[in-house]
């Protein structure tokens, strides 16, 4: 069945950005929600008819009981939008710590690989399923300071093409989806903490004021009509689809062009 009337729709990192624009839009479409983040500030402005949770989506065991909770309260679960993110630092490999790269991993990719195989089996019954993992233009290309959200991004669409296809392969009711935005305009960048080095927070700034320009509401919309047409894989916005045909075309030397234009947007910083 086409459309998302009626369906039940989970959303994880609801409270804020692209998960809060996602989870309106499902809304305005019809769709029945389950809400959840970490921060629960942000969810207090759902209908009280929504189903809202705190959730830490890197907590497996909390996962799993949040999906056996959502599937008890409606009965069905359609869709799992995997959204759930943190940009992991900005620092080079050599001035990343440690916790740095194990939180990042925990959230971005172990936060999507949680929440696919805890609503899996329901998405299954449901006869008419979707799984949206979001992963970024980071996903397919890498950057210097963004080791770990690069290896998170990069894992995520490596899981969902591997689920496709074992969804194919299965004969499985679940169409499968990778969501690759370019800059959407979200607290992604500035949540990265207070306690920056001026080089970090200078590449927040130019981040905020130059990359992360498409507002959230129109990331969404892109997002809900490609889940609608089927796609299995969804660009969003002009530079996510120019940066995916620049490293298909050019796939060894795009490293040197990215260098050289990040010394052109942060110079040495
Ligand atoms: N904004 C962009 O330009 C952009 C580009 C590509 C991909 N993305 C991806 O989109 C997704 C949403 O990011 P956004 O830009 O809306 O950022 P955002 O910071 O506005 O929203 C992320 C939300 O996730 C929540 N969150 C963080 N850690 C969590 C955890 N452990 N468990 C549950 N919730 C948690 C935050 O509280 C926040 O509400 C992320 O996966 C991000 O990597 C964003």
């Amino acid at each position: 069945m086409k459309g998302f009337r009626g369906k039940v729709a989970v959303v994880t990192g609801a409270g804020s950005g692209i998960g809060r624009a996602l989870a309106l839009a499902l809304a305005a479409r019809g769709a029945r929600l389950a809400v959840s983040d970490i921060d629960p500030a942000g969810l207090a402005e759902f209908d009280p008819g929504v189903h809202t949770a705190t959730l830490d989506v890197s907590d497996r065991d909390a996962v799993v009981d949040y999906a056996a909770t959502v599937a008890a309260h409606y009965g069905v679960v359609h869709q799992v939008y995997n959204n759930a993110g943190i940009s992991g630092g900005g620092q080079s490999v050599l001035d990343t710590s440690w916790e740095v790269y194990e939180k990042t991993l925990a959230v971005n990719l172990f936060g999507v690989i949680h929440g696919t195989k805890a609503f899996l089996p329901h998405l299954i019954a449901s006869g008419d399923g979707h799984v949206v993992n979001i992963s970024s233009l980071n996903g397919f290309l890498a950057q210097p300071t963004l080791s770990a959200y690069a290896a998170s991004k990069f894992g995520v669409r490596g899981f969902t093409e591997a689920l496709r296809t074992e969804m194919l392969v299965g004969g499985h009711p679940v169409q499968v989806s990778v969501v690759h935005p370019g800059g959407v305009k979200t607290n992604i960048a500035s949540a990265t903490g207070s306690d920056l080095t001026p080089a970090q927070a200078a590449r927040v700034r130019v981040y905020n004021e130059k990359l992360l320009t498409m507002p959230a509401a129109e990331a969404a919309r892109i997002i809900l009509d490609g889940v609608e047409a089927g796609r299995p894989r969804i660009l969003v916005g002009r530079d996510a689809k120019a940066v995916d045909r620049l490293v298909r075309l050019l796939p060894r030397r795009y490293p040197a062009l990215v260098a050289r234009y990040e010394r052109r947007l942060f110079g040495d910083a």
